[in-house]
């Protein structure tokens, strides 16, 4: 198969940005597909650190075409602030994605200030962008072509939801940056379909994770879009016979922005070692992001509402700080084992997690080249998780940089 999907299979940050960047070389196009720029995606590569929050990580690399898909929710600040050092031809921008607007952000604060039910949003105004698109009066990327219809359709948006917006200094603001994108808002679905059948090589990015996702994740706290491959074909517009092979990103830990039920969570000291270490800050908020162990229970929710059928486990360098690991391989509720995550938030909130404990291995492994180099102890672990979720883990990641990246032979 020339497509491979990239898939966070936790609450998001399990380092996708980074596998994406350490594979671009062997792809042509990256595209991501859902999600705006409440994503953040560092990367450590050629010496710089790159921060990616609307742009597909691809686009590190010269030779790839990055694709912005129709799933997307695009803010266009977001984007002129990162396409400034980029080349602009290396872009796509879907005609059909929605755009987010200054006014969308000022709902998403407006509601995070006022609900009783706080979700702990990015505060870029995800939701609300989502919510245009949904109740049908959402204004499209190919709109920008056309300023003077653009400004009809800004006035009746802004109507509608009663904002307060300046649409005349917004638009001449945006004038030159508008006129400089034109070019390259085009028919994704058709380019990508193209691409597919010229045989070119296409990675999908996914942004977030599947515990985020709307109807999957941990409702209500999540976000407003699908995190998942089999959401592809239709934010991408392909037919789903195209999305075969998906490599699932884990987090050797898991972590959490925001509010919502975290059932492994960790505190104190213990947490405050691995946020050091791991540098478990939002690079999209700057918040501390919560700790808490490997969830075997979501982790095979994931796998199966995504198909994933490959995994890449990240930051097992971070664990080299602690001296024994904790894996949660089943949850009771009320008295009752169980291996299913509740559906309701509360519940979820109120399981008690079963744990195995493993030793851990104490010493650096950010220089280990082969999964042979890795401890025997850190070689034990991914075994172990490879058995509880029975789907292979292909690559380690040892490192933040391009290159800390072991790939798994067959006799691993
Ligand atoms: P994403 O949103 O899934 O792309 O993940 P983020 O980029 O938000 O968060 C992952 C963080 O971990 C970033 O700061 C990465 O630079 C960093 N990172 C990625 N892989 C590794 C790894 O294997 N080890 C360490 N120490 N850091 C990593
Ligand atoms: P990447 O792509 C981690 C979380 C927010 C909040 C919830 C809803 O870097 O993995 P939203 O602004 O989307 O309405 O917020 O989702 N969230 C993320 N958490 N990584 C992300 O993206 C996230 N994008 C949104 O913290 O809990
Ligand atoms: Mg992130």
């Amino acid at each position: 198969m020339n497509t491979l999907s990239i898939v966070g299979l936790q609450f998001g940050d399990e380092g996708k940005g980074k596998i994406t960047d350490s594979l671009s070389h062997q792809f042509d196009y990256v595209v991501r597909y859902q999600g705006g720029h409440n994503a953040g995606h560092t990367v450590y590569a050629n010496g710089q650190k790159y921060v990616l929050h609307v742009l597909p990580t691809g686009i590190v690399h010269p030779h790839t075409i990055n694709i912005l898909g129709t799933g997307m929710v695009i803010s266009l600040d977001a984007l002129q602030k990162e396409i400034h050092p980029i080349k602009v031809s290396q872009i796509r921008i879907s005609d059909r994605a929605h755009l987010l607007f200054p006014f969308h952000q000022q709902l998403d604060i407006q509601s995070e200030q006022s609900t009783s039910q706080k979700i702990g949003t990015t505060q870029k105004g995800i939701g609300p962008a989502y919510q245009t698109k949904t109740s049908r009066i959402g204004i499209r990327a190919g709109s920008l072509k056309d300023l003077a219809r653009l400004k009809i359709e800004l006035l009746q948006l802004t109507n509608t939801l009663g904002v307060t917006f300046d649409v005349d200094s917004y638009l001449h603001e945006k004038k030159e940056f508008i006129a400089s994108i034109v070019p390259f808002i085009i028919d994704t679905s058709y380019e990508v379909f193209q691409a597919y059948e010229q045989k070119k090589r296409i990675l999908f990015e996914g942004a977030q994770g599947v515990m985020l996702d709307l109807d999957h994740g941990t409702y209500p706290y999540v976000t407003s879009s699908h995190p998942t491959p089999s959401s592809i074909p239709v934010d991408i517009g392909l037919p789903p016979s195209f999305i075969q092979d998906a490599l699932g990103i884990v987090k050797a830990y898991t972590t959490r922005v925001g509010e919502g039920p975290f059932p492994t969570e960790i505190f104190g000291d213990a947490a405050d070692i691995i946020r050091k270490t791991g540098n478990e800050y939002g690079s999209t908020t700057g918040r501390p992001r919560r700790i808490g162990h490997l969830d075997v229970v979501m982790l095979k929710h994931a796998l199966r509402v995504t198909g994933v059928n490959q995994l890449a486990i990240t930051l097992l360098d971070v664990l080299s700080v602690v001296d024994t690991i904790k894996i949660c391989t089943a949850y009771e509720l009320n008295g009752q084992r169980t291996m299913l995550v509740p559906s309701h938030a509360q519940d979820l909130a109120n399981v008690k997690p079963i744990y195995e404990t493993m030793p851990g291995w104490k010493v650096p492994i950010q220089d280990c080249k082969s999964f042979a180099d890795l401890p025997k102890e850190a070689q034990a672990y991914l075994h172990r998780i490879q058995e509880h979720l029975g789907v292979p883990i292909r690559f380690i990641s040892n490192g933040p940089k391009r290159e800390q990246l072991i790939e798994r032979g067959h006799h691993d």
